[in-house]
């Protein structure tokens, strides 16, 4: 929602314990979003089978079947009748300044999810542990380790619920680590682990650097600077992150190196960049490559366009 004045000017000084305000407000605008349904949602865009894992509420019927369109996978969802979907609710004035409430709901219930049925008899390659309730991170981290499926470990948001020891279980012996810049600082200063223990924890380190690109370092420390591509506008930069995790390990799976899967996810991340919300993004393949060969050079563009082909060949909503 968007205020059209300032916050600040209505906060009483000598009456804040008494705050009482309504802000009436000139717009609403309602978007998919979360974690996991961000990441989940662009991974079946771009071809692959993901499986959402979560706990909903009953009014999840609708955005099941927008995910369902769009090549997710809902049958690892769990769907809480008492509760309502995860909903995080912002409302901005015209300073910038935001007051928001992220109301949980069903996903207080998402630990009761276990992953051994969900993935049995399936062929999966990774399982990706994203921001939810601290129990639920620890458990789903546990179990991929115990069913012997690589993990990626993606705490984001929740890094500052989880203490010293939670935050080394979630990252030790991770396949891939994602994070962005400050919450690798976070995550080094929690866990007291130096950057080269960090780095011989995990198989990939994958840290995202907003405009400045990404840096992925293997388990050896070999580091490699990924550039950003340039967006011609901002219009959302919600699920940037989100749609990275999602083009890299797209990337990955199609057999590009690290450095051509995080110039591929790169590209992703600025399609959403230039679109209002998280699963509002196109991508049409000629244009893609062009601009991946003014970031990264033709070379760079020949080599992920056949993956680029391929990913955007899958018709993005099926019938
Ligand atoms: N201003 C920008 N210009 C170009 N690319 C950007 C910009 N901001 C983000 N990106 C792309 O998106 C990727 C992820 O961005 P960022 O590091 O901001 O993630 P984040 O902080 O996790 O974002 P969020 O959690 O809000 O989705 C970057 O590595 C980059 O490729
Ligand atoms: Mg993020």
């Amino acid at each position: 929602m968007h205020f059209p004045g300032r916050f600040s000017e209505n906060f009483v000084a000598g009456q804040l314990d008494r705050v009482s305000l309504s802000f009436l407000v000139d717009d609403l605008d309602v978007r998919r979003g979360g974690v996991a349904a961000n990441i989940a949602f662009t991974l079946g865009v771009l071809g692959r089978r993901p499986i959402l894992v979560g706990a909903v509420g009953a009014d999840f019927a609708d955005y099941r079947s927008w995910l369902e369109r769009h090549g997710v996978d809902c049958s690892g969802v769990l769907t809480v009748e008492t509760a309502h979907t995860p909903r995080f609710t912002c409302t901005t004035d015209d300073e910038q300044c935001q007051i928001a409430s992220f109301y949980p709901g069903a996903m207080d219930r998402s630990a009761d999810i276990a992953l051994q049925p969900i993935v049995h008899g399936r062929d999966v390659a990774l399982v990706l542990v994203g921001a939810s309730m601290p129990e639920a991170m620890l458990a789903h981290t546990a179990q991929a380790r115990a069913l012997g499926i690589p993990f990626a470990a993606d705490p984001s948001q929740q890094l500052p619920r989880l203490d010293a020891d939670q935050c080394r279980d979630l990252v030790d012996g991770a396949a891939y680590l994602f994070t962005n810049e400050y919450e690798l600082q976070l995550l080094l200063r929690k866990t007291g682990w130096a950057e080269r223990d960090l780095t011989a924890r995990v198989g990939l380190r994958i840290t995202t650097l907003g405009a400045g690109g990404s840096l992925i370092v293997d388990n050896a420390g070999h580091e490699t600077r990924v550039a950003a591509v340039p967006p011609k506008a901002i219009l959302d930069p919600t699920g940037v992150g989100d749609a990275f995790r999602a083009g890299f390990l797209v990337g990955l799976d199609s057999g590009l190196d690290s450095e051509a899967s995080a110039q591929f996810a790169s590209l992703v991340a600025t399609a959403v960049l230039e679109s209002t919300g998280a699963q509002e993004w196109t991508l049409e393949p000629d244009a893609g490559l062009a601009r991946l060969a003014d970031a990264y050079g033709r070379p760079a563009a020949e080599r992920i366009e056949p993956v680029l082909r391929e990913a955007l060949a899958a018709p993005a909503v099926l019938s």
